[in-house]
């Protein structure tokens, strides 16, 4: 996307003394940032996170999980922390709405995503940007079988025309985009969104343009204005929706 981003912190560059708590692997990702609006502050994580970086209130609502569930968690709140951190909030405990949406601190949106060896959140305070959305799959995972719940029709016809490897990839782009479109929306709408219910076109410049298929519960003008933007990074795909404040 075209903004320039105000973080500096070069790509990959693993924690340092200046994040302030040492025991928080989660760093700021320049990569990520670049799929939105200047202002938004990414973070992101490819090893695991330790237990310690949840609050006592966050470890306890979770702590009924399995292991997994409590793992994938912790290293979603590890980026989400060191997120808040940039913004000035700090020892916020983040914890889940009914639906698992992340309660975010109210002057705060933000966006949280895991998948293996992978986790990314970003936040942004809410006066610059209304909503924010961030998903990640991994490419392999989204073999044909799955097609039919995540696509509609006429994206399984684009799909078919292609060769396995990028069918694969752009099915893993759909699937993404269509999640990080559904995290975006639910804070404002808090209403379900099937897959059928849009499509995505992707362009080769690296953004995505979401179109309603059916009358949805967020205004056709709110969807227009999106930012959508992915990239694809090894065996995974990272797609970012934002809603920017109407002018
Ligand atoms: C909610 C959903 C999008 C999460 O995506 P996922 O690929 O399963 O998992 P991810 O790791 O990428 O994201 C999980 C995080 O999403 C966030 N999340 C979950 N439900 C959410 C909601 N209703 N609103 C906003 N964010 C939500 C949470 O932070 C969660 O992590 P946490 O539980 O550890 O806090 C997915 O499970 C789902 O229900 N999808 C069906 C609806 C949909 O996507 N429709 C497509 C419409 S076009």
């Amino acid at each position: 996307m075209q903004d320039k981003h105000p973080h500096s912190v070069p790509y990959d560059v693993p924690y340092t003394m200046a994040d302030g708590n040492l025991e928080n692997p989660a760093h700021l990702s320049p990569r990520i940032a670049e799929l939105f609006p200047s202002r938004v502050v990414a973070v992101e994580l490819t090893v695991e996170a330790p237990r310690s970086v949840l609050t006592e209130v966050e470890l306890k609502s979770i702590s009924h999980c399995a292991n997994k569930r409590i793992d994938d968690f912790t290293r979603g709140r590890a980026c989400a922390r060191r997120g808040l951190r940039e913004l000035g909030v700090e020892g916020f405990s983040l914890l889940s709405g009914d639906k698992r949406e992340p309660l975010w601190p109210q002057d705060i949106v933000g966006s949280i995503t895991h998948t293996t060896g992978f986790a990314a959140a970003v936040v942004a305070h809410r006066a610059q940007v209304q909503s924010l959305g961030i998903d990640c799959e991994v490419i392999e995972s989204v073999g044909e079988d799955l097609w039919e719940r995540i696509c509609t029709p006429q994206e399984r016809e684009r799909l078919a025309q292609l060769s396995e490897a990028q069918a694969r990839r752009q099915a893993a782009l759909i699937f993404a985009a269509k999640e990080a479109f559904y995290k975006c929306q639910f804070p404002l709408s808090r209403e379900w969104v099937g897959f059928e219910d849009v499509s995505i076109e992707i362009h080769d410049d690296g953004t995505l343009r979401i179109v309603p298929e059916v009358r949805l519960p967020v205004a056709a003008e709110w969807v227009a204005a999106l930012r959508a933007a992915y990239h694809y990074r090894g065996q995974w795909a990272v797609t970012g929706v934002a809603a920017p404040h109407c002018s």
